[in-house]
This record gives structure tokens, C-alpha cells and sequence, in this order.
């Protein structure tokens, strides 16, 4: 049974189902959440100040739409069409927000556009092999671009993908892969991509011994200042 990705949008289509008779509305949006703890953790700041962000691994997009009133132009880019077709039906029409259905991988080695901010929040960043996909975003940032990432904290000593069955283990064989990294190991692989400052480390939980949040951010170099060039005396 090979690992790949192609199956697995049917997976992320029943995430966040909203339970119910008739159309779902949607959810308020009066804050941008990294952590899986509502009012814990940095917030939109964490972005830096960009004109233009890119989300991977937006389901149902309340943080893209949180950017898009800031005034960020924003694109929400998910694999699943049925989170795809949700957040359209919620929020199409939100200046400065589109949507992108496509794998993270596939879209960005695709197209020529270019973001301040490229964001995953426990979005596609942690549910695709980084060595694959951490270069291809180092090339779609502008320079002195943000990426910026949060997913659940590793459990120590278990890293690389993480495999489990997404339809349960009576349904029919669906493997799932997160990637889990140390802090260490995450500003290794994002230097070797031409990332600088890159700064990652673990939020903890409000309640200590609860599951933290990994954080973590890192810019691509600004563009070196063109020497001025001598203005020539006159004779
Ligand atoms: C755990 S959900 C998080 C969604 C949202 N950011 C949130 O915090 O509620 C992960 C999302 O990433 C999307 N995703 C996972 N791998 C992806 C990939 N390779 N390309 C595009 N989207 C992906 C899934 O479809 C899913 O909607």
C-alpha cells in the first residue's frame, strides 16, 4: 500500500463537521488562534506585518479571514473540496481573501506568486514531509518574508512521520502521516532551506501538564541594499 498524498483530501473532508438540519453558519471571527487553547498564544502579530499571506492548510478559514479584515491580501489554499466548498460558502466575497483547492506541494512548485507571510496553523505544514515541502515555500517568499507554523508539541524521542489510520482500524486502509520534529531539529532543516532567525520552541499549555505548542518562525533573507552608486565630480 503506497504512502501517498492522493487519497487523502476524502480524509480532511469530514473535518470539523458542523452537525445540524440546514446550512451551517458560520463561526464568529474575532481572533487569530495558533494554539488549541482559544485566547493562548501570540496571535496575528506572530506574522509580522505583511501585505500578502498565503494559508496552508486553511479548512475552514477563520484565521485567513481574520488577515483579510486587517487588510492582508490573503490566499486560503486546502486540498479537501468539501472544506474548500464550506469557507467559499461562508466567507466568497470578503475583500482581499481567495481560495486555492490544491495540494500544498503541487501549488506552490506551480505558481509564480510570490507572499509576505506563508502560514500553517496545524494546516498542511505538519500533515506533509517538510524536506519536500519547506524548499518550495523558501521560494515563493519575498524577501525578508515570514513563514510561520504552529502544530501540537512532539512527544520526545519520536520524530520523523508519525503513521495512523484515518478511517479507524476496522475501516478501510487510509494511513495519515503528521511529521513531528524537535525544536532543534525544525531550525536545522529550515537553515538548510535559506531561512534565517529562525526561531522555534515549545508554548506551553495553560495547564503545564497539558499538550504545548510548537512554534515556529523564520524569514527568508531581506534583499542586500543596492550600493548607492558615487555620483562623478564634475570637472
Ligand atoms: C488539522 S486541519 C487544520 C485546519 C485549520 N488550519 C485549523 O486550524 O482549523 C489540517 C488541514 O490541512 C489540510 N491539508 C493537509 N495536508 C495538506 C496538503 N498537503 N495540501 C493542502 N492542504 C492540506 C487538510 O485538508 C485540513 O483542512
Amino acid at each position: 500500500m503506497p504512502l501517498t498524498s492522493k487519497s487523502l483530501p476524502e480524509y480532511w473532508d469530514t473535518y470539523k463537521p458542523h452537525k445540524g438540519d440546514g446550512a451551517p453558519s458560520p463561526p464568529v471571527v474575532d481572533s487569530f488562534e495558533w494554539t488549541q487553547y482559544p485566547g493562548h498564544g501570540p496571535g496575528a502579530g506572530f506574522l509580522g506585518q505583511p501585505r500578502t499571506a498565503l494559508e496552508l492548510g486553511s479548512a475552514e478559514g477563520k484565521e485567513a479571514v481574520f488577515l483579510a479584515r486587517m487588510g492582508v491580501e490573503t490566499t486560503a489554499l486546502d486540498f479537501s473540496p468539501a472544506q474548500t466548498a464550506r469557507a467559499r460558502l461562508w466567507w466568497e466575497g470578503t475583500p482581499g481573501l481567495s481560495f486555492v483547492n490544491a495540494e500544498a506541494c503541487d501549488h506552490l512548485a506551480d505558481t509564480s506568486a510570490t507572499f509576505d507571510a506563508v502560514f500553517s496553523r496545524w494546516g498542511a505544514v505538519w500533515f506533509t514531509d517538510p524536506e519536500k515541502l519547506i524548499p518550495l515555500i523558501a521560494r515563493r517568499l519575498n524577501p525578508g518574508g515570514v513563514l510561520a507554523l504552529s502544530q501540537a508539541e512532539p512527544i520526545e524521542g519520536f520524530y520523523g512521520p508519525q503513521a495512523m489510520y484515518g478511517n479507524g482500524l476496522s475501516g478501510r486502509r487510509l494511513p495519515v502521516l503528521r511529521w513531528s520534529y524537535s525544536t532543534e531539529m525544525w531550525e536545522d532543516l529550515l537553515k538548510r532551506s535559506g531561512f534565517t532567525g529562525v526561531e522555534a520552541s515549545v508554548l506551553p499549555a495553560p495547564e503545564p501538564d497539558n499538550v504545548g505548542t510548537l512554534m515556529v518562525r523564520a524569514r527568508i533573507p531581506a534583499a542586500p541594499a543596492v550600493p548607492s552608486v558615487p555620483k562623478r565630480r564634475r570637472r
